[in-house]
């Protein structure tokens, strides 16, 4: 059957979340009906996730998909920002510190994990962000929950930003059942959440978390405004700086850099997997007691293994770069890209979400449009994320495009084209098969009878 002949089958209607909730005895079994959507999906080009790069996350690559298609074409979906996974200099650095440390870390970070990269590389962050004690951690999901988890207890609270990201939410519910979420960086609505917690309870440990930019949405909150709320409720301010971080600012340091905040929030997290070219992740704090309670205390630090010495020595020469006037440049290239590809939607007509940054949210809005654009995408040779519910909002279905310091303008006018062509397409097919509403239908007889 024409895929145009399914739109209002599970393949376009249903999400993941309707599988979520499996209920029976059969742990395993009732998997299935899950898998058997998902199945229909990839077997339809409908599901477009678990790709694999088939080399290096560069400007053009090939991309295999989980049924095995290949494609050659241009890259908008690695988060390698600054391009500094394949930096010359990035890789002469992991293959010395292959040479000399071997590929495997010791052991957890408690237990002989630690090495010479690894203590250098705390040292840089500590100056980077002007706070002097860091964790390390070996993924950023692990930086955000262990530092939540190792410092949160049950009797206390945690205020999330509505958008945070799972590694901060799954912590926060992993620590207490005192859980709320603000909206999405409503900072009156924080006010608000803290007096009223206040109001009842005096007594326990409040913290509050939101990030330096959110990658779905490419927005930022303000800072010094948010931590001086905290203040105000004897609250303390969490910022995952995942995403923000070596990819903007000056020297490469994010939002807070941005906002003159370096060294004035309480607690900071990050991931190395964006712009610093290797797995893993840090708490930085001012207090050298936070930091020995987060890494005995927050799991992730002690009981997983330690960071290689490999990742730890290509995350300083990456921080190196992203610290001198080269990083300066490769962000401004960035920059320019951002705006270039923001540029090329708006002249057809799509107005790219957030602020200009590496992540350009690209709002297609219905989801069966977004499905059927996002094969089109595919097949014509661009590799960009669709972020379906539960990710982002119901009618909130968007390509979420990254740019890389490599992309040439060229490129970047490219995969506007393509993937404007491939929404208006979509959209073209998905109208011209759904049945108008009742209250469509009745306003077309109006107007023909007016
Ligand atoms: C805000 C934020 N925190 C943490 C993480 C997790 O980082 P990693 O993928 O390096 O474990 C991500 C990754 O997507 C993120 O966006």
């Amino acid at each position: 059957m024409e895929l145009r002949d399914q739109l209002e089958s599970p393949l376009f209607t249903h999400f993941i979340s309707d599988y979520a909730q499996p209920v029976g005895p059969d742990l395993l079994g009732r998997t299935e009906e899950f898998f058997q959507w998902q199945e229909a999906r990839r077997q339809t080009g409908l599901w477009p996730y678990s790709r694999s790069l088939e080399a290096a996350p560069e400007a053009s690559c090939g991309v295999r998909s989980e049924t095995g298609t290949c494609r050659q074409g241009l890259n908008f979906g690695s988060q390698d920002y600054l391009s500094l996974s394949t930096h010359p200099e990035v890789i002469a650095t992991a293959h010395r510190a292959i040479e000399q440390y071997g590929l495997h870390s010791a052991g957890s970070a408690m237990l002989g994990g630690n090495t010479a990269p690894s203590l250098m590389l705390e040292k840089a962050l500590a100056e980077h962000l002007q706070m002097p004690h860091v964790a390390l951690f070996s993924t950023g999901w692990g930086a955000g929950f262990g530092t939540i988890v190792g410092l949160v207890r049950p009797d206390d609270h945690v205020v999330l930003d509505a958008l945070s990201h799972q590694c901060l939410q799954q912590g926060a519910m992993a620590a207490t059942h005192n859980v709320s979420r603000v909206p999405h960086l409503n900072n009156r609505a924080m006010r608000r959440k803290l007096q009223e917690i206040r109001a009842r309870d005096a007594r326990n440990g409040v913290l509050v978390v939101t990030e330096g930019l959110f990658s779905m949405d490419s927005d930022v909150p303000r800072l010094e405004e948010l931590q001086a709320i905290c203040h105000e409720y004897n609250a303390t301010l969490l910022v995952d700086v995942a995403h923000d971080l070596g990819a903007l600012g000056p020297k490469g340091t994010g939002s807070l850099g941005l906002q003159d905040m370096l060294g004035k929030v309480d607690l900071v997290v990050g991931a190395f997997s964006k712009t610093l070219a290797s797995n893993g992740g840090f708490m930085a704090t001012r207090s050298p007691a936070v930091r020995q309670f987060v890494r005995v205390m927050g799991g992730p630090h002690i009981f997983s293994n330690a960071l290689l010495p490999g990742q730890a020595a290509v995350v300083l020469e990456a921080l190196r770069i992203v610290r001198s006037e080269e990083g300066e440049a490769l962000r401004l290239k960035a920059r320019q890209n951002s705006l270039t590809l923001r540029g090329a939607f708006a002249e057809h007509g799509i107005e790219c979400l957030g602020e200009p940054s590496n992540v350009v949210p690209v709002p297609v809005g219905d989801a069966k449009v977004a499905r059927l654009a996002a094969k089109l995408v595919f097949e014509r040779g661009i590799f960009a994320n669709l972020v379906e519910y539960p990710a982002v909002r119901l009618r909130e279905t968007r390509f979420r495009m990254q740019v890389m310091s490599s992309h040439t303008e060229e490129q970047v006018r490219q995969a506007a084209e393509v993937v404007c062509g491939a929404i208006e397409e979509a959209r073209a097919l998905v109208k011209a098969r759904t049945r108008p509403s009742r209250a469509a239908r009745l306003e077309e007889r109006l107007q023909a009878e007016l």
